[in-house]
């Protein structure tokens, strides 16, 4: 296609249109089975104002789809000889349309299976965590786990909860509680028992049992040390993750996401196991039985690179047109919320902590070593700037080692960079895979850790790795943030944390077509589903989003929209 960059974009929809037979199998056997030479649409999009993210013909009115496919899109002149008998209509009647949104970063059944726990996101007082606690432990039966997550306490001013905050209204449950950033999580004392977690316990590698100033474990376990409790919480039955992936599927779809990256595991010290029950019992089984409703990209344990492997060998990366096998995922760091993503320069509310690195260094080298030489994509969780810069360097090594190819890199969050780092993204062809929503919470809790300065010159910088050329892509990490492309969007054009008024960083804003480029075609570049996905261009799967606004200048300097309908291969799947 580079040729067609020096044409103009109305060449371009008649050269791709004439070379879409050689380009296209669907459209060849179409052609094949066809009685007549000519092509029906099965649906015609019309009257609407789409934004295609195909830089080769960013705008167009109307677009034709067959077998789930975009046989054609221009305005209405160019695709109306292709209706024709059975041939649906749907007349958009000037709304802005967008390709079907991929999330670059969630943890879609873990998230599935949170919707129906207790929901401590945005609670803003200790009373009120307490109350729901409470309220979630009435209906159970003695002595089963209660089990929920999504606190920040940095809402409620930074106290850390400890557990004899709900001791008294949970004797008989054993509790687990996560933070919003699956970093650290909240055990009452009942918890630490059955995990046998006392005064004595030493810390594991990797993680940090909080002890009060006597040396007592207060309920809260940071990354690694998460799973002293964790590995005693009965598992969750296979029929819970099922019913979580059709519910998780849902969510996303009612807003406007029809493609999502899972990262699968979700914090450091989680079991290695869970990517691939979850793969074998929940994905597989809805593929099979026809409950897919989103497309899906799955990332597993580093550690399990070989299985991977075997596996791709077996199937190949596309198992169907719902699942893509993506690659492999490692940790650098911890979070910043939790005190443990690694910086050049300590917590300015912990002096002497500077952070951790999670997974050891040589044996996160080796096993990027291999993935990599594989042929395997290698993604890698890096938050504090060390830890960003870290990867980098171990990325040119792996590079030198293995060899020039398009391997594609990412590291995921990307969310501090120091001075200059920036710039290597785009000059290694690296990946940031990040979540513009963190932002809104990160602001006071990055000036209170960093300080203003560092915060400033460091944080969640859009426009320095655009402007580097790197590949940027969007996400949640749902269930970390909602699922909510629009809202991030909307956050990465105006950066305006919760209780501010004015922009944190207002150079590092960037424009609407960028956060939709990073949530659609870049999206699907980062994790080599171009080819299928990620614009509105002939041939790729016709997945949209119909957007409640008819006004394209309103929505470019508002970033305000909300999704009307999603399409998945020109089926209505939301409503
Ligand atoms: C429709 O699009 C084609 C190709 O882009 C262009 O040549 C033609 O002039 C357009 N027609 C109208 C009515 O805009
Ligand atoms: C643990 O430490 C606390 C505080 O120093 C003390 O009160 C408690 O008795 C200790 N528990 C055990 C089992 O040693
Ligand atoms: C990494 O690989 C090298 C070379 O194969 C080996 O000598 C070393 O023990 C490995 N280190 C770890 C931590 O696995
Ligand atoms: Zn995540």
């Amino acid at each position: 296609m580079n040729i067609c960059i020096i044409l103009s974009a109305s060449v371009v929809v008649l050269l791709s249109t004439a070379l879409l037979p050689l380009l296209n199998n669907n459209y060849l056997l179409n052609l094949r089975t066809s009685s007549s030479s000519s092509v029906v649409a099965d649906l015609l999009v019309t009257n609407g104002f789409i934004y295609t993210s195909d830089a080769s013909l960013p705008f167009a009115d109307s677009m034709a789809v067959r077998n789930g496919r975009i046989l054609r899109i221009g305005n209405y002149s160019s695709v109306q000889d292709l209706a024709g008998y059975g041939t649906e209509e749907l007349n958009l009647e000037g709304k802005v349309v967008v390709p079907g949104f991929i999330d670059s970063h969630v943890h879609l059944i873990f998230g599935g299976l949170q919707m129906v726990q207790v929901e401590l996101r945005g609670v803003n007082r200790k009373d009120e965590f307490v109350k729901k606690v409470k309220e979630a432990v009435t209906n159970m039966k003695l002595g089963s786990w209660l089990l929920g997550g999504g606190w920040n306490n940095d809402l409620w001013g930074g106290e850390l909860p400890i557990a004899s905050w709900i001791d008294d209204i949970t004797p008989h449950n054993p509790v687990w509680l996560s933070r919003t950033d699956g970093h650290m999580g909240l055990a009452n004392s009942l918890a630490l028992k059955i995990a046998g977690i006392t005064n004595y316990t030493e810390d594991p590698t990797g993680g940090v049992i909080m002890r009060n100033t006597g040396g007592e474990p207060t309920g809260l376990l940071i990354d690694s040390a998460m799973k002293l409790v964790l590995s005693y919480i009965p598992e969750v039955s296979v029929e819970d993750r099922r019913e979580a992936l059709v519910r998780a599927s849902k969510h996303a779809l009612m807003r406007g996401v029809t493609t999502v990256v899972d990262l699968g595991r979700y914090f450091p010290g989680a079991s290695i196991e869970l990517s691939w029950e979850d793969f074998s019992d929940v994905y597989t089984w809805a593929d099979l039985s026809g409950e897919m409703m989103i497309r899906v990209c799955l990332f597993f344990p580093m550690e399990t690179w070989s299985r991977l492997l075997d596996l791709v060998h077996k199937t190949g990366r596309e198992l169907s047109q719902w699942i893509y096998l993506g690659g492999v995922k490692a940790f650098a760091d911890g979070s910043l919320g939790s005190n443990s993503a690694l910086f050049y320069e300590p917590y300015i509310d912990e002096p002497h902590n500077y952070g951790i690195l999670v997974t050891e260094s040589e044996n996160l080298f080796n096993m990027t070593l291999s993935s990599d030489k594989s042929g395997l994509q290698v993604s890698i969780h890096a938050i504090g700037d060390r830890a960003n810069d870290l990867i980098l360097d171990m990325y040119e090594l792996v590079v030198s080692a293995n060899g020039m190819r398009d391997r594609r890199f990412r590291i995921e969050h990307a969310q501090h960079l120091a001075p200059g780092t920036a710039a290597r993204f785009g000059e290694q062809r690296i990946v940031a895979s990040m979540q513009p929503d963190h932002l809104l919470d990160d602001a006071d809790s990055a000036i209170k850790k960093l300080g203003v300065e560092r915060a400033q010159k460091e944080s969640y910088l859009f426009h320095s790795l655009l402007a580097g050329n790197a590949m940027l892509a969007f996400g949640s990490d749902w269930p970390v943030a909602d699922i909510d492309p629009l809202g991030s969007i909307k956050t990465a054009m105006k950066r305006i944390p919760r209780g501010w008024e004015n922009a944190w960083i207002s150079s590092e804003r960037i424009r609407l077509n960028e956060a939709l480029n990073a949530y659609t075609i870049s999206a699907a570049r980062s994790c080599f589903l171009d080819k299928d996905l990620g614009s509105l261009s002939p041939g790729k799967l016709a997945d949209f989003v119909v957007l409640s606004t008819d006004s394209w200048d309103e929505f470019a300097a508002e970033g305000s929209a909300s999704v009307k309908a999603t399409y998945v291969g020109g089926l209505q799947a939301y409503p």
